[in-house]
């Protein structure tokens, strides 16, 4: 599987949505060591300045030297800005608060909303042969998400499995399309994923029939569960994977990677 995918360069996909606390680093963290299980190497890349995804894999914040903001902005060999997990094969470019002045200080580079495109398209890139690089977004459509957005092949969006969840949806599809008119013509929606479905919860129940009724295939078939082990992973620096590979929570990750991995499958086929 590994070879198939990197032959044509890895495939970068945003994780974003403009609400907060839906489940993106979550995903980010989980997703890329499920896909690390399935024999894929992964790139995260932490774009938030909340450092939640490298605070959640262990990089401490006085080892963060080189970030999101190097990487876009530094010439900075990849070497000293891609470090590596304590899982083999998950890399994390770190991200720091300094992250969070970026829409700023860019206002008048006329690159700005193509720096990280430019960035992961280098050629030195190409020694690591990723199969996926994984951007976990702000929850914002600042220039952040629009750099993550510009520079992926898909968008993967989680949904909180609550009320309100589908509200918002239409501003970054919105975006989408915006990214798709001015610079990203072939940007995919990945798929939407529940997260913290209660299934004996009405509430959980009615915003998947609502999400499945209104976006079709675009929901994956995998629904993330609320549990407990989830929240509990980042606080150990794992992936609930490592921390608790019996629980719902990793079993569910699992299903999405193999999901996500069956359509490429299919695809190459
Ligand atoms: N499946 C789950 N079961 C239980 N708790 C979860 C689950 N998924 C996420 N959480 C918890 O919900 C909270 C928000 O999750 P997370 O940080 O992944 O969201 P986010 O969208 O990245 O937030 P932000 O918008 O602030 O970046 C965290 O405390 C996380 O541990
Ligand atoms: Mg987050």
């Amino acid at each position: 599987m590994s070879n198939l995918l990197s032959a044509q360069g890895p495939r970068i996909v945003a994780i974003a949505n403009q609400k907060g606390g839906v489940g993106k680093t979550t995903t980010a963290i989980n997703l890329g060591a499920a896909l690390v299980e399935q024999g894929c190497r992964v790139l995260l890349i932490d774009f938030d300045p909340q450092g939640n995804a490298s605070t959640g894999l262990g990089i401490e914040p006085e080892d963060r030297q080189n970030t999101t903001y190097e990487l876009m902005l530094d010439d900075a060999p990849l070497n000293e800005i891609i470090m590596r997990s304590q899982i083999e094969n998950l890399d994390v470019v770190p991200a720091t608060v300094d992250l969070s002045s970026a829409d700023i200080e860019l206002i008048s580079n006329e690159k700005r909303s193509f720096l990280l495109h430019d960035a992961l398209r280098q050629p030195a890139m190409e020694q690591y042969e990723y199969d996926f690089v994984l951007i976990d977004c702000p929850p914002s459509l600042n220039l952040l998400t629009v750099n993550a957005m510009v520079a992926a092949h898909s968008v993967l969006v989680p949904l909180q499995s609550e009320f309100f969840a589908l509200e918002g949806l239409s501003q970054l599809m919105l975006t989408i399309r915006e990214v798709r008119q001015s610079a990203n013509p072939d940007l995919r929606i990945e798929g939407i994923v529940l997260t913290m479905y209660d299934s004996r919860n009405n509430l959980s129940q009615q915003v998947e029939e609502d999400a499945r009724d209104n976006l079709g295939d675009l929901v994956f078939r995998t629904i993330i569960p609320r549990n407990v082990r989830v929240s509990e992973a980042p606080s150990f620096s794992m992936p609930v994977l490592e921390f608790d590979s019996n629980s719902k929570g990793a079993a569910a990750y699992r299903d999405l990677a193999r999901e996500i991995l069956t359509k490429y499958e299919a695809v190459a086929a």
